[in-house]
């Protein structure tokens, strides 16, 4: 989704404001621009639809030295992707970049007729509105951006720049993240920490309902109300290491191989082997709160759902007394839904800034349910929003799609339901089990990673030409398809969707025909020998089936069989996971596609 850098220092605004913008590429985006002042306030603007190579060759015939400047990667809301749509946008002799949406951006604009609109954007208006208070520049900057955000309902985050004082920029945020880089002999200004990596470690994340006044060696924070803010300067965890491909050819891939060691990240210090019991400070909840929880409900987007969907078959069979409702935070925010007493709300998402995800937040706080964050992102809106919570500490995820984060997301939430199991005084002889898998899953991940990429990479390639699939699973396998399904859809563009083996008979039956593969998905268990009957519906109705599966007698006569060799018994359908999120990356890779980046997706979806 959109991303915005901006740079005011001692040396060359450009250089900074491309390579940050390329940082945040991974985001999605469909067009991207920067500008930059020189001392004589003279503005120097390039804008392109597209790629920021595309961004770069224009850039080649207009290199300057200017010491500020702003950029921005767009992700169309209000217009189609082209470059009098891309930001910056002009007003006067204003510049701003804009992400999050101006919902009353329409009735603003009735009242500013003086401004020859150039785009179909918000963020033109927002442009717009800004500079009617700036005027002939005699009036702060700062001023007139909160004149203008006191009107302006939505979300934002800008940066602006005016070509009167080419040693400031003015920046705010509501309910869309920013950065401000602490560097040496530079201020710098990102969407997102990762855009700062290599150039500082130091950052102010500012908070919604904030306006900072950004020069190359001060920031001056105030509300919106003028009320002075003391800054709180932060670390950057982040490393170079761990936003570059790392040999890899697509991060993607890379994120699916360093699962063994995102996952051990996770469980760093929470796992008490000895006892056959974990331990999570972050929550902040006493054992006494812990016991009195009756209800649960998570809540996510996409992948982060799922996590939720599958973590929620566990907790219900290990913690007694206790109902699990995992819900799409898109719907939720805006049911009617009563919360029980005695609930805890879990909050998944790996950005920390999914705008549904964090609206269901603001809305369950207002209930007075206590909400604990499954964050990866440090120091994101979500996890600063919450009432405590367990960081999945994964790394930046690059790749559009998610993989690392899923698996992890998953453990921290039954790693949870079992800190709520041990205070209910569920035996230890049950809650064992489970501490021991979550102990050796690393290094069942990476035995079944090395044992099967290459074994999927040929395998997949057979499968490029399908443009229908059918993922089946039951019980904990069931949100395992569906992460499957969702997984390759994403990546592959082929219409995957994932069933329950017993909704099959329901009508999904109907479909199967030579167009379509299907994923089945076997764990050994209690549900095996019916998942094997579902399959062999799907057989007899000539359907090509790939079976996933760790039953050695498994015998069907299947177009493919991945038998996976592995001790675990619990989190089988996480190692069968990694089988699917194998498949997407080389059934994408043999069609050519983009893989890290997919067409109309972003990695952090920050609009409604
Ligand atoms: C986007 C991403 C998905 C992700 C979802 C939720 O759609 O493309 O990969 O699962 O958002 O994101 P979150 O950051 O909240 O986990």
């Amino acid at each position: 989704m959109c991303g915005i850098v901006g740079y005011v220092g001692d040396n060359n605004a450009q250089d900074f404001l491309i390579s940050g913008l390329k940082r945040l590429e991974y985001r999605g985006y469909d067009s991207a621009g920067i500008v930059t002042i020189n001392d004589d306030g003279k503005a120097t603007l390039i804008r392109a639809k597209g790629k920021i190579s595309n961004l770069e060759e224009r850039l080649a015939r207009k290199k300057r030295d200017d010491k500020i400047g702003i950029g921005h990667t767009r992700w169309a809301t209000h217009g189609e992707p082209s470059e009098a749509n891309a930001h910056p946008h002009r007003a006067g002799k204003l510049y701003l970049v804009h992400n999050g949406i101006i919902e009353n951006y329409k009735e603003l604009k009735e009242h500013l007729k003086e401004h020859e609109f150039k785009s179909e954007t918000d963020s033109e208006v927002l442009a717009a509105l800004i500079n009617s208070f700036y005027g002939d520049g005699k009036y702060p900057l700062a001023n007139a951006v909160v004149q203008a955000l006191k009107l302006a309902k939505g979300t934002y985050g800008i940066a602006v720049i005016s070509e009167d004082n080419p040693n400031e920029i003015v920046v705010a945020r509501s309910g869309s993240p920013l950065v401000i880089g602490i560097g040496d002999g530079a201020t710098l200004i990102a969407s997102d920490a990762s855009a700062l990596v290599g150039h500082t470690k130091r950052a102010i994340y500012l908070n919604d309902g904030e306006v900072a006044r950004v020069t190359k060696n001060s920031v001056d924070i105030k509300t919106l109300n003028a009320e002075p803010v003391s800054a709180k300067v932060e670390e950057i965890e982040t490393n170079l290491a761990a936003i570059q491909k790392g040999g890899y050819e697509h991060f993607l891939l890379k994120e699916i191989m360093e699962q063994p060691e995102s996952l051990m990240e996770t469980l760093r210090g929470r796992v008490n082997i000895k006892d056959g019991t974990v331990r999570l400070g972050g929550p902040g909840l006493s054992e006494a709160e812990l016991r009195k929880i009756k209800h649960l409900i998570i809540v996510g987007c996409g992948t982060a759902y799922h996590a939720g969907l599958l973590a929620a078959y566990y907790i219900e069979k290990f913690t007694p007394e206790i109902t699990v409702e995992v819900v799409i935070a898109s719907e939720y925010r805006y049911r009617q839904a009563y919360v029980p007493e005695d609930s805890v709300a879990l909050i998944v998402s790996q950005s920390g800034e999914t705008a549904d995800t964090l609206a269901c937040l603001r809305e369950i706080k207002k209930q007075g349910v206590k909400t604990i964050g499954i964050v990866n992102a440090i120091g994101s809106t979500i996890a600063r929003e919450v009432d405590g919570g367990t960081y999945v500490h994964v790394g930046p995820e690059i790749s559009v799609a998610s993989t690392k984060a899923f698996t992890s997301q998953v453990i921290a939430m039954v790693m949870f339901g079992l800190t709520i199991a041990e205070a209910k005084g569920v035996r230890n002889t049950i809650i064992r089990p489970y501490v021991e898998e979550i102990f050796k899953l690393p290094n069942e991940i990476r035995e079944v990673l090395g044992a099967y990429q290459n074994t999927i990479k040929m395998e997949a390639k057979k499968y490029a030409e399908y443009e229908h699939a059918i993922y089946l699973g039951r019980d904990t396998a069931y949100p395992t398809a569906m992460e499957g399904a969702l997984k390759l859809k994403e990546v592959s563009y082929i219409d995957a969707n994932a069933y329950a083996f017993g909704e099959l008979k329901h009508g999904p039956l109907a479909l199967i025909d030579d167009r379509f593969f299907v994923m089945a998905f076997l764990p050994k268990g209690e549900l095996y020998e019916k998942a094997v009957s579902n399959t062999q519906e799907v057989l007899a109705r000539g359907g090509h089936v790939i079976a996933v599966t760790n039953e050695d007698s498994f015998d069907l006569p299947v177009e493919n069989v991945i038998k996976i060799t592995t001790s675990m018994e619990i989190f089988t359908p996480i190692l069968m996971n990694l089988i699917s999120q194998l498949f997407a990356y080389y059934v994408t890779v043999a069609k050519g596609l983009n893989v890290d980046q997919p067409r109309n997706l972003a990695k952090s979806v920050t609009v409604e």
